[in-house]
């Protein structure tokens, strides 16, 4: 790629050249990468459609720039290293070239079974490398992954299989997570009976348990890859066509297939991970996420493969064995750069310094933050601990929809605060505007974030819905893209993320709609109404809190709440299961029916001395009793 960023100075330097001449700007990195054809015009767009190109009409495969590009030099260096979940099991350590091998395999067993460019594959696996394969392998044949998180529920899966007829589903028998194994296949097979799309299921055996095959369209992965060639020409991709679908909550109940594209993509995370983590050639970089995120796509798979690094993919938990895993592997595999989230590391700090000093840590040359906003506390802890109070400390505020990393600090350059993810990335124009979308120039300003200016990651439409995408982002404020995200601009012109400032929480770095909450919460037959917000969580960052009205007749309250816990495990999965359900007599409404949040939100944080003025409230009492019962 080209030239790193060095110091502070070049650091603006980029950054003005970035504004001024945006299109000098992005051609001259991409030109660092194998184009099938070159583009004719960097970037088209209008931000009203919206509608955005990059590297127009450029045609490239992505797989190419990761495994052709640098085969020479990099063949025999790992590519991906894996650490299963019990450290008694052999590790694997991949290198570029049976990597290569592996992705072409499997790209000509996916071809094999009927899959071209442009159908869409869900895959729902495990933290096993065959789920990076998987993803390359769709990619070399333009086929549109979609990955899903294993540990949502059937009837999640189905939706998202639906929303994109997907054709094909890739994934395994169960999945290891600490002392337990949990069964992946069964859910698949519930979820095929909402779905009509699914041709072929390919399977991999990972934890041997007994699951059903269903004849003529379950597959062993180990049979698909049998006898395959393993030559696999990489399709021509526009560098506008379909790279994947990642689903993602938001304010309304219905998850949205966030579309990312080819050319933009890869020349964006190649771009953002080596700048950022300020990456060298030979070092070993672990990112602790889940494929089933974004950050799982940009910064475990992509970024890292594209930069010819090394990346580590952890199977397991943090506290299995014990809750020194984490430090133990960054022992083992010598590593450089550590990106973790905000909830793992208030997780871990509960336990003390014990389970962290047997280990050395002194391969670490930077450690990262992602996810939701990282409190003092825990930066400090992270920072001295981890860190020993030498590494720098990157907090990198991004989401689904950039693709990519987009205020962050350089790694070792830009000086540092704790919990401000500090600046910008070059290419990244941001802006801060007031409720009614007046810009706030200058510094010490708070308001909504928003982006002025397209990068070349950023999310092109919602699948099958361009208008959603036009109404959620687009439409808030003129001309912009909004983030759904409050921010403040310091003295310093440094910015530090307050959270979001629509109906969506963040627990434990997951994204969670509080419609789609209450929509799970709304299936049981016993629940005539709920109301879900975000209360302060000491670990999670956020809990989720729902106020419930029940049809109480012949329940006792307890088996009641048991039951709709269950049922939200059943509609979303345990990552959305409430930390408290109160059932309640009423919800507090405007006239017009609207519930007021504002007050739910204030009794979920226990911080009921000043409700602000509820008398304009259609039913001011209910306040008052829900306030008695809350659950604190
Ligand atoms: C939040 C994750 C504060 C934010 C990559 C954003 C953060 C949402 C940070 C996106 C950070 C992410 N500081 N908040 N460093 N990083 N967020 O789509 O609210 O899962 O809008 O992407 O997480 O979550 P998503």
């Amino acid at each position: 790629m080209s030239d790193k960023i060095q110091t502070l100075t070049g650091y603006f330097h980029e950054y003005g050249k970035s504004v001024t001449n945006p299109e000098e700007f992005w051609a001259k990195i991409a030109d660092s990468f194998h184009w099938q054809k070159r583009w004719d015009k960097v970037v088209e767009w209008d931000f009203k459609g919206p509608n955005v190109k990059w590297f127009v009409n450029a045609k490239l495969n992505i797989t190419e720039n990761i495994f052709e590009r640098n085969m020479y030099t990099l063949g025999d260096k790992p590519a991906i290293i894996w650490e299963p979940n019990d450290p008694k099991e052999q590790n694997q350590i991949i290198t570029y070239k049976e990597l290569f091998h592996r992705v072409n395999q499997f790209a000509n067993a996916m071809k094999a079974q009927g899959v071209g460019k442009g159908d869409r594959v869900i895959i729902y696996m495990p933290m096993i490398p065959e789920a990076a394969v998987a993803m390359l392998a769709c990619a070399r044949i333009g086929a549109i992954h979609s990955v899903v998180f294993a540990g949502f529920s059937s009837s999640a899966l189905a939706d998202r299989i639906n929303d994109c007829s997907a054709k094909m589903v890739l994934t395994s028998d169960g999945n290891f997570r600490g002392a337990k194994s949990i069964p992946v296949k069964p859910v698949v097979d519930e979820a095929l009976e909402k779905t009509s799309t699914v041709e072929k299921v390919i399977v991999y055996q990972r934890t041997h348990e007994n699951v059903s095959m269903k004849g003529g369209r379950d597959i062993w992965w180990h049979d698909a890859i049998d006898e395959v060639p393993d030559v696999c020409k990489a399709e021509e991709m526009d560098s506008e066509d379909m790279l994947f679908i990642l689903y993602t909550s938001g304010s309304t109940g219905k998850p949205k297939g966030v579309v990312h594209t080819c050319g933009g993509y890869m020349v964006y995370t190649n771009y953002s991970f080596e700048n950022v983590f300020q990456y060298s050639k030979g070092d070993v970089y672990w990112c602790t996420a889940d494929v089933g995120w974004i950050t799982g796509h940009s910064y475990i798979v992509y970024g890292p493969l594209l930069a010819g690094a090394t990346t580590v993919m952890f199977e397991g938990v943090p506290t299995f064995p014990d809750a020194g895993r984490f430090w133990k592997i960054v022992d083992k595999y010598k590593v450089n750069q550590f990106y973790t989230a905000p909830t793992a590391i208030r997780a871990l700090q509960a336990f003390g310094t014990d389970p962290v000093s047997p280990y050395k840590l002194d391969s670490l040359k930077v450690i990262g933050s992602v996810g939701e906003p990282i409190n003092e506390e825990a930066w400090h802890w992270y920072h001295s601990h981890i860190g020993k109070g030498k590494c720098p400390l990157v907090d990198t505020w991004w989401q689904t929809e950039t693709g990519g990393i987009m205020i962050s600090p350089i790694a070792g350059i830009t000086p540092t605060k704790p919990s401000y993810a500090t600046l910008p990335l070059p290419g990244i124009q941001l802006v801060i505007v007031d409720g009614d979308g007046k810009e706030l120039q200058g510094n010490s300003v708070e308001g909504n974030l928003c982006i002025k200016y397209p990068w070349p990651s950023m999310l092109r439409t919602t699948y099958g819905d361009h208008e959603r995408c036009k109404q959620t982002y687009f439409s808030t404020f003129k001309n912009l893209y909004f983030t759904g995200d409050g921010v403040k601009r310091d003295e310093d012109g440094y910015y530090r993320i307050l959270g979001r400032v629509d109906d969506v929480i963040n627990v434990s770095g997951h994204r969670m709609g509080t419609a789609e909450v209450e929509n799970a919460i709304n299936e049981h037959p016993k629940v005539v109404e709920s109301a879900v917000v975000g209360f302060p969580h000491d670990i999670k960052g956020q809990g989720i809190y729902a106020f419930v009205i029940c049809d109480m007749e012949g329940r006792s309250e307890e088996n009641l709440i048991a039951e709709i816990k269950e049922t939200v495990n059943k509609i979303i999965g345990p990552i959305a299961r409430p930390d408290h359900i109160q059932i309640v007599p009423g919800l507090p409404k405007t006239r017009s029916g609207k519930i007021m949040r504002r007050i739910l939100r204030k009794i979920a944080s226990k911080d009921t001395d000043n409700m602000g003025d509820i008398s304009t409230l259609l039913n001011p009492e209910v306040v008052e009793a829900i306030k008695e019962g809350a659950k604190l």
